[in-house]
């Protein structure tokens, strides 16, 4: 519901919610839970590795002076999913922006060479742990609201590949539309208590470059992308913190492309 801020950029303030970013150790997720807590919001960042959340936890705590907690969970895992987002009730006894940022795509030679092992480990990640976490959040928020109150929010991180994907990210952009899918299904079915919206990324100068051919990638995005260049981090803040605050209050089932117009088609 609309909250008549002071000032237009008050809509954008998160005192007082509770945000969990999956996969926000480093990359897109650090940075988008760094920007969270610097807006007052209690953030929670879980990934596989318990002790690089822990050590994120408290470097963005010490910068921002806000409560941050690293947690363990491997969202392919429903059981660690589960025990995740009772951890964070128990803990914070409130989730209102949950982030599902988590993600992987791993290389292969060719279609005929992915593996079951392979495909099934990227739709674990990309989807299936996706789904159960927002199935158990918006339930949350579903229960735990009124019709009266800002809405829930619930973000999936999806990928250009999801509409535009490229030959060696084909399970992966298939993995990833679902998540598109879901997500405007979750809008649909929990409104209005919980939104539940979509940023795609193009290209982004994270971990997951440091298996690109920079030369190879610097050359075609002087050609294919408007902007020229792959994104910076902290270049997904902007859309991260408008789908997470009030400030996107009428945004619900949205798909916000942030890819330096990298697709065409309408994503
Ligand atoms: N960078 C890009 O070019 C790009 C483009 C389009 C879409 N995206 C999407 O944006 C999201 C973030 O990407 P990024 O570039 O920031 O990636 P990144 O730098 O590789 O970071 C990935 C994060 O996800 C965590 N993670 C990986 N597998 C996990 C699992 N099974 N369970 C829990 N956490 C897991 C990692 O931590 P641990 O290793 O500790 O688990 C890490 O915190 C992903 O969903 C990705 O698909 C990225």
């Amino acid at each position: 519901m609309p909250t008549n801020p002071l000032s237009p950029l008050d809509a954008f303030d998160l005192t007082g919610k509770v945000a969990v970013i999956t996969g926000g150790s480093r990359g897109l997720g650090r940075a988008m839970a760094e920007a969270y807590s610097a807006q007052g919001a209690t953030v929670v960042i879980a990934s596989r590795k318990a002790e690089a959340c822990e050590m994120a936890a408290v470097g963005i705590s010490e910068k921002t002076g806000g409560t941050v907690l690293g947690l363990g969970c491997h969202v392919g895992d429903w059981d660690q999913c589960t025990k995740l987002v009772q951890r964070v009730i128990s803990e914070f006894g409130r989730i209102d922006v949950f982030v599902n940022n988590a993600g992987m795509s791993p290389l292969y030679e060719s279609l005929g060479t992915v593996s079951e092992a392979l495909f099934d480990k990227v739709i674990d990640v990309n989807l299936k742990g996706p789904f159960r976490l927002s199935a158990l959040v918006a339930e949350h928020m579903v229960a735990t609201r009124t019709d009266d109150e800002p809405s829930g929010s619930i973000i999936g991180v999806s990928s250009v590949a999801s509409t535009q994907p490229s030959s060696g990210e084909i399970p992966y952009g298939a993995a990833k539309a679902g998540l598109n899918s879901m997500m405007v299904g979750l809008a649909h079915m929990f409104g209005p208590r919980v939104r539940a919206n979509v940023i795609m990324p193009g290209p982004f100068l994270t971990d997951i470059s440091k298996a690109w051919d920079m030369d190879a990638f610097n050359e075609n995005a002087r050609k294919n992308i408007p902007l020229r260049r792959g994104g910076e981090a902290d270049e997904i803040v902007g859309a991260a913190l408008y789908l997470a605050s009030n400030a996107s209050s009428y945004t619900t089932g949205s798909v916000i492309k942030v890819d330096g117009a990298m697709t065409w088609a309408a994503g």
